[in-house]
């Protein structure tokens, strides 16, 4: 997919992945404060901690930036609403086709997903030395994922957890439940395999059946994302937003 110059043509069975760097220079944050519109602005310069504001204000702006592309809207025009539940959605205005998006930041670095069809989820974590994801894995993963981390030697846990991990929050975040969801009402896979259906079923209050979740590589070796999509056969491109 070419660079943020231009936005090619977003088909059903599409899914844009962009990534965007949330480190903040004085022109970059100059730039990205113009795409915000004043109410949000008013917001963000609320935010008492320079690092903080800065990083809020990208991340607002670099979103609305890559809505812009396919909506051919101005960036600060955009009206983005959000559910009960605090996922955005973008408002559609009477002739715009429907655009769904999900956003995830991690570090210095941020991922927003982009689809026509339907409900769409990205994450994007950053591998950090947990001392013990066993005991989290008892807390948030179903018996089958519990099980199948156990019966892993102890020195491949850590990068098994991060992967069911990074594929439980997209589906999270594809359904838009968010921390309502029983994180161990469903269960992914712990492998490298890039995709795998997901039985949602057991989850209160969706009413689907299945989501497809996929494994991203962004090119950064301590980084892990995955995108969850409602039909099977998604075509996923990844792209970078200068
Ligand atoms: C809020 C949540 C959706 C993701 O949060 P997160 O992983 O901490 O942070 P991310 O950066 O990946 O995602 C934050 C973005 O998710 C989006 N979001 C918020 N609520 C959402 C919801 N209900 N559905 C979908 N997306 C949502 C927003 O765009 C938000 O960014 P923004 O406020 O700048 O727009 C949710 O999954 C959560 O809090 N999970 C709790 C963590 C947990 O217990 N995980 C166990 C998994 S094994």
């Amino acid at each position: 997919m070419p660079s943020s110059a231009s936005v090619p043509a977003l088909s059903a069975r599409d899914i844009h992945v962009w990534h965007a760097t949330l480190a903040a220079t004085p022109e970059n944050l100059d730039g990205a404060t113009q795409m915000l519109p004043a109410g949000e602005r008013e917001k963000t310069a609320l935010v008492a901690s320079e690092a903080q504001r800065a990083r809020l204000t990208l991340s607002r702006a670099w979103v609305r930036g890559i809505l812009a592309r396919y909506l051919n809207q101005p960036a600060p025009d955009i009206a983005i609403r959000r559910s009960p539940r605090g996922k955005p959605q973008v408002v559609p205005r009477d002739n715009d086709a429907p655009l769904h998006f999900s956003v995830s930041h991690a570090g210095d670095h941020m991922l927003v997903a982009i689809t026509r069809s339907d409900d769409v989820g990205v994450d994007l974590e950053r591998m950090t030395r947990l001392a013990d994801v066993e005991r989290i894995a008892a807390r948030f993963f179903s018996r089958g994922e519990y099980d199948a981390l156990l019966a892993l030697p102890r020195e491949q846990r850590a990068d098994a957890f991060f992967r069911a991990w990074v594929r439980k929050e997209a589906v999270v975040k594809a359904l838009g439940t968010g921390i309502a969801t029983a994180f161990d009402a469903f269960t992914v896979s712990m492998g490298k395999d890039p995709q795998q259906e997901i039985d949602v079923t057991g989850i209160t209050g969706v009413d689907r059946q299945r989501l497809w979740v996929r494994l991203l590589d962004i090119g950064r070796v301590d980084y892990l994302a995955a995108v969850a999509f409602s039909f099977p056969d998604a075509k996923v491109h990844h792209a970078e937003w200068k």
